[in-house]
């Protein structure tokens, strides 16, 4: 299964990312300001709010539909 760790168009690591949320207490709009993680393509969104909730860095490819929420949201 392919797996993601990082934000492609960033080529900035969830694991610095996760380091940055620590250090700060930075939410997903605060990393998108400071790193432009999800602020491009946005496909690491789902992935960047996983992090915050788990924990965790590295993540399987989500499938299409569970990013589609987030193509939609204004
Ligand atoms: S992968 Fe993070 S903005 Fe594109």
């Amino acid at each position: 299964m392919p797996v993601v760790d990082r934000c492609v168009c960033r080529g900035i690591t969830f694991a610095d990312l996760k380091e940055l949320a620590q250090r700060t207490g930075a939410d997903l709009d605060e990393i998108t300001q400071r790193t432009g993680c999800g602020g491009s393509c946005c496909t690491c969104i789902p992935y960047i709010e996983k992090m915050l909730e788990t924990g965790e860095t590295i993540f399987e490819v989500m499938p299409a539909p569970a990013r589609k929420w987030w193509f939609s949201k204004p």
